[in-house]
């Protein structure tokens, strides 16, 4: 097992670890001898008040992780934003987003969320960033960024008698009246045409907002069509999915694909107790998501590191205002493991 020690000095990033405090997370890989590190941002739900007045906390987080972001040493190759933009998927939430991701000194690759898109199913966020499934190649990795929050065409299309009021349904996060993600059978295939020229032997990085398995139905913490997904990557040695959209750390191990969440720059959600009633292929969690302090905006984010030396992940977070917590890939059991609360988790699948 990789310890903190040997982690930091294999990706060199301990000189920063100390000093910037913030909602993004770092990767460093050995691609083909060459390391590198992108910075991570996500859910930063920017929501319009009126004219030019914005919910202050949730700006503000972005503002702060584009601004220490530029700041890191070594400098990141890429920045990913994981999803979230907006609250609710407006032109103002969207417009004021990318004039705060503008400052970025980095490219910056967008991941669709489901806040982003419901309004009018994404094209003014096309119109601002582009297409939302696609991949590139990075120092012999293979990127894809899928759109995993498309639903049913009758739920989309017939459900809902105004745009406005879709938008609000599926932003809540308990509501009944939402319905479960999907990828969906057009970007299935595209990404089986596109990892059909790809080794196998080739690192893959899925970046996606929800979750690509199913972790909680009750809070849409849950892709419906993840196994479909899961089956067309299974032939590769090292996957990896890395997903926003929970707003807390998650960790799982389903056959090859490693899975691990990122905190959000806006809120922490808890761990639902109800998980524990859940048949959740999640391992099971032994602490409750630690929030000391409520009324702390910042409380209970932070910013992770993610060592993918072996094409399995060893991720570092470090937290605002509290002690750093490690989740590291254990060979032996052949899962990811928080090294600081849970020694030995059996793994529901
Ligand atoms: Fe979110
Ligand atoms: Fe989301």
């Amino acid at each position: 097992m990789t310890s903190r020690r040997n982690f930091i000095k294999t990706t060199g990033l301990g000189m920063i670890a100390g000093v910037i405090p913030s909602s993004l997370v770092e990767l460093s890989f050995a691609g083909d001898g060459e390391d590198f590190t992108f910075a991570y941002i996500s859910d930063a739900h920017i929501q319009h008040i009126r004219g030019n007045q914005f919910v202050r906390s949730w700006d503000e987080g972005l503002i702060r992780a584009v601004t220490e972001t530029n700041s890191l040493k070594p400098e990141p190759d890429f920045v990913v934003f994981g999803g979230d933009l907006a609250q609710l998927g407006s032109r103002p939430e969207l417009d004021h987003g990318a004039e705060i991701l503008s400052g970025l000194n980095y490219r910056t690759h967008m991941v669709m969320g489901e806040h982003d898109y419901y309004l009018d199913l994404g094209d003014y966020w096309r119109e601002l960033f582009g297409p939302e499934h696609y991949s590139f190649d990075h120092k012999g990795v293979h990127f894809v960024v899928l759109n995993s929050i498309l639903t049913h065409d009758d739920w989309t299309f017939n459900r809902w008698s105004t745009a406005q009021r879709r938008m609000l349904e599926m932003a809540g996060l308990d509501n009944p009246n939402g319905s479960p993600f999907m990828v969906g059978e057009t970007q299935r295939l595209w990404l089986k045409q596109d990892l059909d020229k790809v080794g196998r032997d080739t690192p893959i990085v899925v970046l996606s907002h929800s979750p690509l398995q199913k972790i909680h139905r009750a809070w849409n913490f849950w892709t419906d069509d993840a196994e479909q997904v899961q089956e067309i990557l299974r032939p590769f040695r090292k996957v990896n999915v890395i997903y926003g959209h929970v707003h807390q750390i998650q960790y799982n191990q389903v056959g090859n694909i490693a899975f691990n969440s990122m905190m959000a720059t806006a809120w922490p959600w808890p761990y639902p107790g109800s998980y524990s009633m859940e048949n959740s292929h999640l391992p099971v969690m032994t602490v409750p998501m630690t929030r000391d302090d409520p009324f702390n905006e910042r409380e209970g984010t932070g910013w992770q590191l993610m060592n993918v030396h072996s094409g399995r992940a060893d991720i570092h977070y470090r937290f605002h205002s509290r002690n750093d917590r490690a989740v590291v890939f254990d060979h032996r059991s052949n899962q990811p493991v928080d090294t600081g609360y849970q020694k030995r988790v059996k793994v529901t699948v």
